[in-house]
C-alpha cells in the first residue's frame, strides 16, 4: 500500500505524539512532518520534515505533490483561550488550513484527511451532561465558531465532493510528553508539572468546574483508529463526540493526594473561567463507540499515577 502521511502542526500537543505513534507504525520516511517551525532534535532527526505555513495553499500542495501525500493530519490550529486574545489570527489559521487540505482533497491530491474537532463546539445552550451526538450548539468562544463552522464545511466536502474527512471532537487532552498552548483545559497538564516542582498549584479554574478530559494515548488512539476505520463505518462527516473521564480540579488535587499526601491548590479563576462554564460537563459518545469501535482505557487516578512518575 502506498500510503504516505503528511502530518501539519506536528510540533504541538498532539502533533508531537501523533507522529512519533505514526511513525513507530509506518515507515519513518512514510510520515512527513510539518510545522511553521522546526521542531526539537527528536522530531529533525526522527524523519523527514518541511518546515510549511498551513494558509499557504501554494506550499502546502508543494508539499504534499513532493511527497506524494496520501493522508494528512491537519493538527495546527489556534486553541480557545489564546483564540479570544486574537480573534482575527484564530479565525483566519484555523479556516484558511482547513479549506487548503479540504480543496487539495476536492482536486483529488489527498485521499484522506484527519481533522479535530473540539468540545468548544458546545455553548452555553447545550446540555451540559451526557452531551449528545446531535444537539443545541450555540459556541460563544471564537475558537468554538471556527470549530463549528469547520465541522459544518468538513460535511458539505463530504457530501458534494466525496472528500473523505474524518473528525473527532477531542475534550481536553493530558500528556506528559507535551505542553498544550493557549487552551482551557490547559490546567489539567500545568497541575501535575506543578505538583512535581512545587507540590502545589494555582488553578486558573474554580474548583467545581467539570470538563471532559483525557489521556493523550486515547486520543492518538483515536485518531489513528477513525482514520483506519473502513469508509463505510464512518457514518457522521461533521465530527464524531469523543469521551473518557469527566473530572474538575479539586477531583485531580484529591487524585495527586494519593501520591503526595500534602499537595495544596488554591484558585483565582481568570476569564477562561467564563469559556470553561460555556463547555459540557461530560459527552455521550455512543456513535464513536458503535461506529468505529472506539474504546477508552485511560481513567483519572492510573492518569494521575503516570504523569506523576514520568514528570518526576
Ligand atoms: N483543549 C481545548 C482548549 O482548551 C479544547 O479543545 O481550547
Amino acid at each position: 500500500m502506498k500510503k504516505r502521511i503528511l502530518i501539519i502542526g506536528a510540533c504541538g500537543q498532539i502533533g508531537t505524539e501523533l507522529t512519533a505513534t505514526l511513525r513507530k507504525q509506518y515507515a519513518p520516511h512514510k510520515v512527513i512532518a510539518s510545522d511553521i517551525r522546526e521542531g526539537d532534535a527528536d522530531m529533525m532527526q526522527a524523519g523527514p520534515f518541511e518546515v510549511l505555513d498551513a494558509m499557504d495553499y501554494d506550499a502546502v500542495q508543494d508539499v504534499v505533490i513532493k511527497h506524494e501525500i496520501t493522508d494528512v493530519y491537519l493538527m495546527a490550529a489556534m486553541l480557545s483561550a489564546t483564540a479570544e486574545k486574537f480573534p482575527m489570527r484564530g479565525w483566519n489559521l484555523n479556516m484558511n488550513s482547513l479549506f487548503n487540505v479540504l480543496n487539495l482533497a476536492k482536486e483529488g491530491k489527498i485521499d484522506k484527511i484527519f481533522w479535530p474537532s473540539s468540545i468548544a463546539v458546545f455553548g452555553p445552550t447545550t446540555p451540559k451532561t451526557e452531551t449528545p451526538q446531535r444537539t443545541v450548539m450555540e459556541p460563544s468562544t471564537v475558537y468554538g465558531i471556527s470549530k463549528q463552522t469547520g465541522e459544518r464545511w468538513c460535511e458539505y466536502y463530504f457530501n458534494k465532493y466525496g472528500v473523505d474527512v474524518r473528525s473527532i471532537r477531542y475534550p481536553g487532552l493530558i500528556s506528559y510528553k507535551t505542553l498544550p498552548g493557549g487552551g482551557t483545559t490547559d490546567y489539567a497538564v500545568d497541575i501535575y508539572h506543578k505538583a512535581v516542582k512545587h507540590n502545589k498549584y494555582i488553578c486558573f479554574l474554580n474548583a467545581d468546574t467539570t470538563l471532559p478530559m483525557m489521556f493523550m494515548d486515547d486520543a492518538i488512539k483515536a485518531t489513528i483508529g477513525i482514520m483506519e476505520a473502513p469508509q463505510d463505518s464512518i457514518k457522521i462527516r461533521n465530527s464524531y463526540n469523543l469521551s473518557a473521564m469527566s473530572f474538575n480540579p479539586e477531583e485531580v488535587a484529591t487524585s495527586i493526594r494519593r501520591y503526595q499526601k500534602d499537595f495544596a491548590i488554591s484558585y483565582e479563576p481568570d476569564f477562561r473561567q467564563a469559556i470553561a462554564n460555556s463547555w459540557p460537563q461530560s459527552i455521550d459518545d455512543t456513535s464513536a463507540r458503535e461506529d468505529w469501535g472506539w474504546k477508552h482505557e485511560v481513567e483519572l487516578d492510573e492518569m494521575t499515577k503516570i504523569m506523576l512518575e514520568n514528570l518526576k
